[in-house]
This record gives C-alpha cells, structure tokens and sequence, in this order.
C-alpha cells in the first residue's frame, strides 16, 4: 500500500494533453441512423466484458485479487447489460456504409488542433450501446500504446503500468478521441479527472444527446454514469453470453438475448448509444517518421529496467525476475508500485458503483 505522496504523485501524472472539449451538434440525424443501421442489421453484438475475458471465470479470476479478503466476487457484481461492437481497427473502416464518418474530416481537426499537431489519421471506431443500465466502474483509463510497445501485441497490464507510470511519455502515441453520446436520460453524464484521479472530479451534464468531447482518455481517469429508471438496469436472465440486436422489421426496436432467447426489449429513446471516435496524431513530419521507420523504439529490456530503477527511488522494494513478462509476483508488484488506489471523490450526484464501494 502506497502512501498518501507516492499516491499524489501517481495521481498528478494523471493529466490529460489539454482538458478535455465539449462539442455539440456533432452528427446529423441520417448519419446518426446510418450508424445505429450497422448495429441494428450487421450483428449480434456482445457485453463489454465478454470481450475482455475468455469467460466468467476469468474474470472473476482477475478481479479476485483486487478485493479485501474475505469478500467473495461473484459474476452477477460485474454483469451490466452494456455491448460493444467495433466500426473500424487498425485506422480500416469495417463498414462501407459508414466510411465518411470514420475517415472525417471534421473529426480529423479536432484531432490535431487538441493536440496543436500538424498530422492525424482515424485509428479506431467502436460504439457502445445499452438500455438502462447500471455502472460498477469506479473510473479508468483506456490502453496506451507507445514506439516499439503497442497495445495489439503486448500484455494490457504491461501497457497500462508504462501509462500511469509517466516515463515513457516521449514514446507515447499521441491520441484524441471523439466520444459522442445519444442518451436522452436527463441523469446520466460522463464523469473525469481533469487534474488527476486524487483531485476533484469533473462532469458532462446530462442529458448528453448529440454532444461530446475531444480526449486523450489514455491520461484522463473517466468513467460512463448508470442510466434509466434502477428496476430495469439488470434484466432477467442476463448472462456472460447475452447478446444486443435489432428487432427485425423494426428498425426503432432492440432486443437483448441470451441463448437465443429474448430477455429485453427496447426502443430507440431508452438507449444510451455512444460512439467512440479514435487518432493518432503526429506533433510534426518527425515525430510521424519516428512511427514509420521504428528508428527510436522502445524495447522491452528498456521498459522494465526503468520501471524497476524508478520503483526502486521510490523507497519500494521490488526483486528483480527472471521473467518479467511472465512473473505474477513481479507483475503484482509493479502494478502495486503503480496504483494510485481509485479517484478520491465522486460527483454528489453521480455516486461510485454499488460493487467497488461494497468492497473498498
Ligand atoms: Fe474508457
């Protein structure tokens, strides 16, 4: 356990490039349909969570060891009806319906003026999408990527230490995200960190409809807030396996299934649909070069002799393994070396999730 300076520290490093932009008005009501048309028509769509983890034992299993002992976590605290799909990976837009809006200009520009950066280019579009629904997450950050060191080929655990660790920031990838909601829940909005997890928090007011933000939510501790009346937050029947799509014939209607039998049903207006808009971006021709040509890549070797000095200066003891990509006790060390240890406040009127403050 850190104490209060080295959590500050953790939690001062925590800052975004620039706070994060409101926007509003971002997309029209036909490009607004043509994107809810890809997740009505083209798939049964599964919750986040199963994404992450090969099953329910598996999560559970990583999330064990974050609790106090004695308190036994059980799939049902982690099941929340939220579903995710991808509209474009690997700046490849997967859906041609939807090119305009993935390869956008507009978006393009916020990009590079959040960043002042003179170059950017579409990385990733996914959307996340529910009815009412609950939210257990008590504030994260999404996965960086650095030089040599990215996040589709290299442990999340490994990527997100080097991020909250602040010492490899030269070698970052640059990112913005546009992140735009369509909820009309008037008590639903978006809470972050703008100075860090351990000073105040901020909130996007609700209702969030139409409107977003330009972040880099790689440096920013954010979380969704829990929509819709509580009673239907958890639907009977939700399971591991539970799956989102639209009702035939009805391109207003949503259904939530698990084995294939319907469990929920929605209309477009209950839903909390966000679509999460992603770039890289490059301060100049040089820093784009760097990425092309792999001429000043981190490498592993580097990364955890750093990690282990830095931990070290820190007054923390840590052992030097023989395997550090594979060590668990190495790896719990790092990320205990690492954990600032939650944000310290919630918007009074978006409180922490039922699971983390049961279990704190
Ligand atoms: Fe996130």
């Amino acid at each position: 356990m850190l104490n209060d300076a080295q959590r500050r520290h953790l939690s001062d490093i925590l800052q975004p490039a620039s706070p994060p932009r409101e926007l509003s008005d971002i997309f029209t009501p036909e490009q607004h349909r043509r994107l809810l048309d890809v997740v009505h028509d083209q798939g049964e769509w599964k919750l986040i969570i199963a994404q992450h983890f090969a099953s329910a034992e598996e999560l559970i299993a990583t999330f064990a060891g974050g609790f106090p002992e004695g308190f036994e976590p059980t799939l049902d605290m982690f099941l929340t009806p939220t579903f995710r799909g991808f509209y474009g990976n690997y700046s490849t837009c997967l859906y041609p319906e939807i090119s305009d809006l993935f390869y956008n200009q507009t978006f393009l520009g916020h990009a590079k003026s959040y960043w002042g950066a003179e170059y950017a280019k579409p990385q990733m579009m996914l959307f996340n999408v529910n009815g009412p629904c609950g939210n257990n997450d008590p504030g994260h950050l999404d996965t960086p990527s650095f030089r040599g060191i990215r996040y589709e080929n290299s442990p999340t655990w490994l990527c997100s230490i080097m991020g909250r660790s602040g010492l490899f920031q030269d070698y970052m990838i640059k990112m913005a995200q546009v992140i735009t909601w369509f909820s009309h829940d008037p008590a639903s909005g978006f809470t972050y960190w703008p100075k860090g997890p351990l000073s105040q928090p901020a909130r996007l007011q609700s209702p969030i409809y139409n409107r977003g933000i330009v972040v880099q939510n790689e440096m920013l501790v954010h979380r969704g807030e829990a929509n819709g009346p509580i009673e239907r937050q958890r639907p009977a029947g939700l399971g591991f396996d539970s799956v989102f799509t639209g009702e035939k014939g009805d391109p207003d209607g949503w259904v939530v299934k698990t084995g294939g039998e319907v469990i929920e049903r929605y209309r477009t207006e209950d839903l909390r649909f966000l679509v999460h808009w992603s770039a890289e971006v490059f301060e100049d021709y040089a820093e784009l070069k760097k990425n092309m040509d792999g001429s000043d890549n981190l490498t592993y070797d580097r990364v955890f002799e750093t990690l282990i000095k830095d931990v070290r200066s820190r007054g923390i003891a840590i052992d030097t393994p023989t395997d550090p990509m594979r060590d668990p006790a190495f790896i719990k060390a790092l990320n205990s070396a690492y954990d600032y240890g939650g944000p310290a406040e919630y918007p009074v009127d978006a409180p922490r999730g039922e699971v983390y403050a049961a279990a704190a």
